[in-house]
């Protein structure tokens, strides 16, 4: 594994690190979490992610159980939750968005699922028009001076946003965002390439990207239609499909069967690649990866191997097949 700083803090992240999303409490039922969680420890990574709206906080409390059970040191991980959406179907208004209230609340009962004192990363899943920056920022920074988060940062905020977060921080005295967790991978380029630019040496942003994968589609599996077993096939989670696919659902097909001819032909499998690719930017700080099964972790977990073998040549190749 790779160790790498996380934007200009001290903190030093896995290059790859694992995440709950959709798989933890449907496919991924408590015996299969702690398989996965223990090979991806096994194999050096250091970073779980979460969040509270995560299967509604199941997500949560399976990590919280297998950490528990794995015994794990801990100082020997960094683990997340993230605050916005609720941990509820129908969350009532004051269980969402980023007010004071909310931002503690939810705190709280992810420290109780996770069953730690402490979050190691705590991040705002969107920006919410109805709260004022400042009071997000206060209500962190009073988190981080009671012991009970680390670090703060946002996802998906955009980074006239953030600028705003990190000057209200530092005009106050109050600790701000120092990390950013937005969509990144050969399809999904812009937000961490260009509109977050200026952010790296500004603030000093890292970022934890997710999705690199998007969602399954550079592995291929997509290709000949949709797979019982797959992610877009799951229960509750039929609106992705567009999320894949955009508009351009015949495009992305092409591009898919050019990019997989491409990893054939350097020897490769099609998600080590794509995920290699990610590795290669040095503003990422670590790439989040997500499993249904211990084989795609293995799989997945390859590309802290090949990294060299991504000449320029061969990103060109790659970056030029998604750019249509
Ligand atoms: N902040 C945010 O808004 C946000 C949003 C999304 C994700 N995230 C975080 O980022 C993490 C990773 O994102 P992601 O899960 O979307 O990553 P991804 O790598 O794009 O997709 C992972 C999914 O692709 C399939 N897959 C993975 N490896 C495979 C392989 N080798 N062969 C075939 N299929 C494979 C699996 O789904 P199936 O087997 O079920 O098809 C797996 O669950 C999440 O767990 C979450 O922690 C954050």
């Amino acid at each position: 594994m790779q160790y790498r700083r996380m934007g200009h803090t001290g903190l030093q992240l896995s290059a790859l690190s694992f995440g709950a999303w959709v798989t933890f409490g449907t496919a991924v039922g408590r015996g299969q979490a702690r398989e996965l969680l223990s090979v991806a420890h096994d194999h050096g990574i250091n970073f779980f992610d979460n969040a509270e709206t995560y299967n509604n906080g199941i997500a949560e409390q399976i990590m919280g159980d297998v950490l528990a059970d794995l015994r794990l040191p801990r100082d020997s991980y960094c683990v997340s939750s993230k605050v916005f959406f609720g941990a509820y179907k129908h969350p009532l208004p004051t269980q969402r968005g980023l007010s004071r209230k909310h931002v503690v609340d939810a705190c709280h009962q992810a420290l109780q699922r996770l069953r730690v004192d402490y979050l190691d990363l705590y991040f705002c899943h969107r920006p919410d028009p109805d709260t004022p920056i400042a009071e997000t920022v206060h209500a962190m920074d009073d988190l981080i001076r009671q012991g009970k988060v680390l670090y703060w940062g946002t996802s998906e905020w955009s980074a006239e946003q953030i600028k705003c977060a990190a000057k209200i921080a530092r005009d106050r005295g109050l600790y701000g965002p120092v990390v950013e967790q937005p969509q990144y991978n050969l399809v999904h380029r812009d937000k961490v390439e260009l509109e977050f630019a200026p952010l790296y040496d500004e603030i000093g942003l890292g970022t934890t990207i997710w999705s690199p994968l998007a969602s399954g589609l550079l592995t291929g599996k997509y290709v000949d239609g949709i797979p019982d077993d797959s992610r877009l096939a799951t229960e509750g989670y039929e609106w992705l499909q567009k999320w894949v696919f955009g508009d351009q659902k015949e495009l992305r097909r092409k591009q898919t069967l050019e990019y997989l001819a491409l990893a054939k032909e350097v020897g490769h499998s099609p998600a080590t690649l794509a995920i290699a690719w990610c590795l290669k930017n040095p503003n990422v700080s670590t790439v989040l990866l997500g499993a249904s099964r211990r084989e795609q972790l293995e799989e997945n977990l390859k590309a802290i191997d090949i990294l060299d073998d991504l000449d320029r040549d061969l990103t060109a190749r790659m970056e030029a097949i998604f750019k249509r």
